[in-house]
């Protein structure tokens, strides 16, 4: 990783953010941004690279204004996509974005061929599914930002109730990115406490529901979806392969039988550094977790099976 460079496909508030704290952070050295709208890739790149005088690195932060001219990054943020509006079904808005990513991820081939891909649109499984199966690459190279967002969520929900341990929050949330997302309370701590020292049975399933709903209530204040903790969530990953951390981060992975499962992108605990998904760790589920796996699953394969339905990986 010796350029340092991060291309960011989508330059709205996603991965705007996502840039901008990079930029402050100065983890990498070049950010370049690529828009449909090519103003508003220029415009940001230009405010970016000015916030970053203070900053302790000068990251470059540069508009591409054709996707050829985003060339051998190391990483490539996808964060394209268009939101769900008025009479669209989901089932449409799957479609819709699942052609933008082929287009996008086709011209990551080519044009940075060895970069590894951390994909953000929506709905994100089935969107991190659709770039392994246009590559082809191998599975550690594409990864999904959901867990990392979710649990930053599920960790503010938890502070909200303790009032304490704010940064040694640890939680954990698997699945899907959607509506059967598992914020597991078990498997969730404060200090090395587990949580379940720490609150009520009652104070945790409200922190569960809480966390599902995260995005939503969002979206009921703004009128659109979150963009800071999904940017940050976008960084920490970047973070930790540019560094080699190797550090566990919940991610939405191509599984090979693990827990029971084949062929499908979904949210689990991953060591992600310099590779990518170095590790998938793979937990022993009680019944009723694994249940509500199988669930989460199930909820993506839908997904990938509308566009199997409408041919498009053919
Ligand atoms: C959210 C969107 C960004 O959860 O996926 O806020």
């Amino acid at each position: 990783m010796i350029n340092r460079r991060v291309g960011i496909i989508g330059a709205g508030s996603v991965g705007a953010s996502a840039a901008y704290s990079l930029a402050i952070t100065g983890a990498c050295n070049e950010i370049i941004l690529y828009d449909i709208v090519t103003d508003v890739a220029i415009g940001k790149a230009i405010d970016l690279e000015q916030s970053t005088n203070f900053s302790p690195s000068g990251t470059i932060v540069k508009a591409a204004t054709t996707p050829s001219e985003m060339k051998d990054c190391d990483i490539v943020v996808i964060t394209a996509g268009v939101p769900r509006t008025g009479e669209m079904t989901r089932e449409d808005l799957l479609l819709i974005n699942a052609k933008i990513m082929k287009e996008v991820v086709t011209d990551i081939q080519k044009n940075s061929p060895n970069a590894l891909i951390i994909c953000v649109s929506n709905p994100l499984d089935v969107m991190t599914y659709v770039c392994h199966k246009i590559t082809g690459w191998e599975r550690n190279r594409i990864v999904g930002m959901a867990g990392a967002l979710d649990s930053s969520r599920m960790a503010y929900q938890i502070s909200q109730k303790l009032g304490f341990g704010r940064s040694q929050t640890r939680a954990m949330v698997i699945g899907d990115h959607g509506e059967n997302m598992i914020p597991v309370p078990s498997l969730s701590s404060v200090g090395g406490v587990p949580l379940t020292e720490l609150l009520t049975k009652e104070q945790l399933e409200d922190i569960v529901d809480k966390t599902k709903q995260g995005g939503a209530k969002i979206v009921q204040h703004l009128g659109t979806s979150a963009y800071y903790a999904p940017g940050r969530g976008v960084a920490v990953m970047v973070e930790a392969i540019l560094n080699d951390s190797k550090i566990m981060i919940p991610s939405s992975c191509m599984l090979d039988g693990e827990y029971n499962h084949s062929d499908v992108t979904v949210g689990v605990p991953a060591i992600i550094g310099r590779n990518g998904v170095e590790k998938i760790i793979e937990m022993e589920l009680d019944s009723d977790l694994q249940n509500k796996f199988n669930t989460s699953v199930q909820t993506i394969q839908k997904g990938i099976s509308v566009l199997k339905q409408n041919n498009f990986f053919n």
